[in-house]
């Protein structure tokens, strides 16, 4: 049996990631050969804080043969939240499992928020540093602790033989523009933390016993999404505002759905490099993936 998680799977790419991961799993069930996924069943873990939309992705994954949905509802701008999430993870995965192996495990690190997309000389006054301070719980610790606890010695990834790390990244986190100081930062810095990972697979490996451990990050592209109309509202900077505002009427935006099958055409395809940045522009990687970092 096979398992993933998606974090912020509740609506957006998540869910369409989600679903993207339940169909690659019918595929393979139905004898296509796929390097992560057996086909054997899947198991799929979909973290978010609203229960109702998570139910509803739930009962899409649901659908497809094969495939268990676990919904976790929890808070990850709450970090102190980890532990028990992490608990419940690994009791799901051992509930699935029963006296069986697991086969690959793959973690997206999906969930994210703006926090706020105002000129560095307007981050002042009552309430800022809290925002700073949670945004960056959910979009830099969040990810970090989670990642940690789920390779720890007793965490879930040594009940599976490969376990793959994808990190939502965003274009931001290489192209600096007007109003993007904080959710940039993390993008960056979250990239950068799973470019360090990179460079530690063959330690991970060798610790852990595992057969493949790989990690990318995954540029989405701009998504027709709740966050996008969040832009075209709040952000300060007016070039910033015309430019997105201009994509959505253009209808240059892309489908959540056409880019979470971006996504599963690069795991499917396992060719990048582990700690690569590859966007959804991009084409898709040839020949052999290394563990560069
Ligand atoms: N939209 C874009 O154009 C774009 C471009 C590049 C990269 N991205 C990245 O792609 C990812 C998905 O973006 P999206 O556009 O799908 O965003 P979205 O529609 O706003 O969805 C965000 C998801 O994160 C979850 N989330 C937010 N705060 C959370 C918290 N405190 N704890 C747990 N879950 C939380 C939300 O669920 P709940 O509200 O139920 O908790 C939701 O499922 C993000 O990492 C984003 O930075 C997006």
């Amino acid at each position: 049996m096979d398992a993933c998680i998606v974090t912020g799977a509740s609506r957006g790419l998540g869910r369409a990631i989600a679903m993207a991961l339940a169909s690659a799993h019918a595929t393979a069930a139905a004898g296509q050969d796929h390097p992560l996924l057996s086909g054997a069943g899947m198991l799929a873990m979909l973290v978010a804080r609203n229960e109702a939309d998570l139910a509803t992705t739930a009962e899409a994954v649901n659908e497809v043969e094969g495939v268990t949905a676990r919904c976790l509802a929890a808070d990850l701008a709450t970090v102190d939240e980890m532990d028990a999430l992490v608990e419940s993870m690994v009791g799901a995965v051992k509930d699935a499992l029963g006296n069986g192996d697991g086969g690959s495990l793959i973690v997206v690190h999906n969930a994210g928020s703006l926090g706020n997309l105002k000129y560095v000389d307007e981050f002042a006054g009552e309430g800022m540093v809290t925002t700073i301070s949670s945004t960056m719980s959910l979009n830099m610790s969040s990810p970090i602790a989670l990642t940690g606890a789920l390779l720890a010695d007793g965490g879930i990834a040594s009940l599976f033989t490969n376990v793959v790390v994808v990190n939502i990244s965003s274009l931001l986190a290489v192209q600096a523009f007007p109003c993007w100081g904080l959710y940039a930062a993390h993008k960056a810095g979250r990239d950068m933390f799973f470019k360090v990972l990179a460079t530690e697979v063959e330690h991970i490996k060798a610790e852990r016993g595992m057969g493949l451990v790989r990690v990318l990050n995954y540029s989405p592209g701009p998504l027709d999404t709740a966050m996008q109309g969040e832009v075209r509202t709040a952000i300060s900077d007016a070039s910033q505002q015309q430019l997105f505002a201009g994509m959505k009427e253009e209808g240059k935006l892309v489908t959540v759905q056409a880019s979470a099958n971006k996504l599963m055409a690069l795991l499917a395809g396992n060719a990048y490099d582990d700690g690569a940045h590859i966007d959804y522009y991009d084409e898709l990687p040839a020949g052999g993936g290394s563990s560069s970092g």
